[in-house]
């Protein structure tokens, strides 16, 4: 019963979506299990680019189904934008698209919130996408969201939707002093768009479940990264969800046994979008240079990314929570013409060396970076397919990460290309 669990070990945008596309050519099922339309999942096929926000990569490779899980927000007006595109580039999501009826929908409410509470917090600012994401997740706490299956019944919309707007409408007018959409319009926006998904909206936890049965195999698609999980990230600076591989059995319905691995995604350096703290960030040239190199720009919201060298400090953390072994380490290429080298193996913490991200630490001037300087290795890596092929420094580079983590790198990706990628170990799914 294979469900591979694919997960970013960092802040986001580590190319899940690349390795996940890499390896729904062999699954059966891929299945997003949280965040949102906050996600950027970016995947180039033969020069195309297609950039997925809801919908799990999968979908690229048609005989794959797809599934949005239980634990994902969702947009309905952004899930049907992104499957009209989709369909506009020649890709069918007719009956391999399925929406779990327990995910919970983001209404307009849930972005006016969004976008009025960072404009409030000013300088304190989280740096959200202004999606709506933890407004929708905090509906679904507070247990007055409106879900999918709520999208099948006109009435039962009307009537969660009024609710909700009840809730709301005191707020923007009276404490925020903000025009707000009525409940009436807002039905009359939103549930039209039923007549476009209600074939989709399936019992997601049988689906899961039979799949599982039928030993046929499931690719479980994170969005987001590690420290950015509500949980155990840089909070508050983090997302509403949980990327790490708990929120696997919450957002799909599946019980823990069924977890066959788990594949940890990281870039070969580090960026990060939005505020919080980043203790390898750069701020000079050579953060300047991986963001061109790398085109450290979000795949959602156009900002440039933040930029630094790889964080091992980091890793441990992500690696901990997730219980990966296996790395799939992305964007290698980017680093080759750098003439040296940096990797932070542990911070100076209150006047200790610690090697594991500190618990609530919430600005990088209460740590210091200690680094590590490698030799470049001043070659070209895209287009390389095995791994003994790689120049001895990015080799050395990739080995120095395994030791200082103590995993085994099973894939690396030397460019945005389905094809850029090096496997060293073929046996994922066993
Ligand atoms: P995700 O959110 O984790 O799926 O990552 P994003 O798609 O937001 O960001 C990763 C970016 O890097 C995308 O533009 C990818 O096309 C690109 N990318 C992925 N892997 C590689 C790689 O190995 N080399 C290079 N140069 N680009 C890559
Ligand atoms: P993928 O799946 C990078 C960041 C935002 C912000 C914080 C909270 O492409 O890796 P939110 O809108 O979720 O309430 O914002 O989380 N963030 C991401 N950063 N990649 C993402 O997704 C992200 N999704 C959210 O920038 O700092
Ligand atoms: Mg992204």
């Amino acid at each position: 019963m294979p469900l591979l669990v694919l997960t970013g070990c960092q802040w986001g945008d580590e190319g899940k979506g690349k390795v996940v596309d890499v390896l729904a050519g062999s699954a059966d099922l891929v299945a997003r299990y949280q965040g949102g339309n906050n996600a950027g999942h970016t995947v180039v096929i033969g020069g195309k680019k297609y950039v997925l926000h809801l919908i799990p990569s999968g979908i690229l490779h048609e005989d794959v189904n797809c599934l949005i899980g239980n634990g994902v927000v969702i947009d309905p007006e952004v899930l049907i934008e992104e499957i009209k595109a989709l369909e506009d580039s020649g890709i069918s999501v007719d009956g391999r698209l399925f929406i779990s009826q327990n995910a919970h929908l983001i209404l307009p409410y849930h972005r006016l919130m969004d976008k009025t509470m960072e404009r409030l917090r000013g300088k304190g600012k989280i740096g959200t996408t202004g999606r709506g994401i933890g407004y929708a997740y905090g509906d679904k706490i507070i247990r007055q969201g409106v879900r999918a299956l709520d999208m099948l019944d006109k009435e039962r919309f009307a009537q969660k939707v009024r609710i909700a707007m009840d809730f709301y409408t005191p707020i923007f007018e009276k404490v925020f002093a903000e025009p707000c959409p009525g409940a009436d319009d807002m039905i009359d926006r939103i549930f039209p768009l039923s007549d476009q998904l209600r074939e989709m909206i399936v019992d997601g936890v049988t689906l899961v479940n039979q799949y599982l049965e039928e030993g046929r195999r499931i690719l479980a698609e994170g969005a987001q990264g590690m420290m950015l999980d509500i949980d155990f990230g840089t909070y508050p600076y983090v997302t509403s969800s949980n990327p790490s591989p708990g929120g696997v059995c919450t957002g799909l319905g599946v019980g823990p046994q069924f977890i066959s691995g788990v594949l940890g995604i990281a870039k070969a350096y580090t960026t990060r979008v939005g505020s919080g703290p980043f203790p390898t960030e750069l701020v000079d040239n050579a953060g300047e240079q991986l963001r061109k190199i790398g085109e450290e720009y979000g795949a959602t919201t156009g900002r440039p990314r933040r930029c630094g060298w790889f964080d091992a400090v980091v890793m441990r953390r992500s690696l901990q929570i997730s219980g990966a072994r296996d790395l799939a380490i992305t964007k290698l290429d980017v680093l080759d013409s750098f003439e040296t080298l940096k990797i932070c193996t542990a911070y100076r913490y209150k006047g200790k060396m610690v090697g594991l991200f500190p618990s609530g630490l919430e600005d990088s001037s209460d740590v210091e970076p200690i680094y590590e300087t490698l030799p470049g290795w001043g070659e070209k890596t895209s287009g390389i397919q095995t791994y003994e092929e790689l120049p001895s420094g990015a080799r050395a580079y990739l080995e120095r990460i395994e030791e200082l983590l103590g995993v085994r790198i099973v894939i690396i990706s030397v460019g945005p290309e389905r094809a850029d990628t090096i496997i060293r170990c073929p046996t994922f799914w066993s």
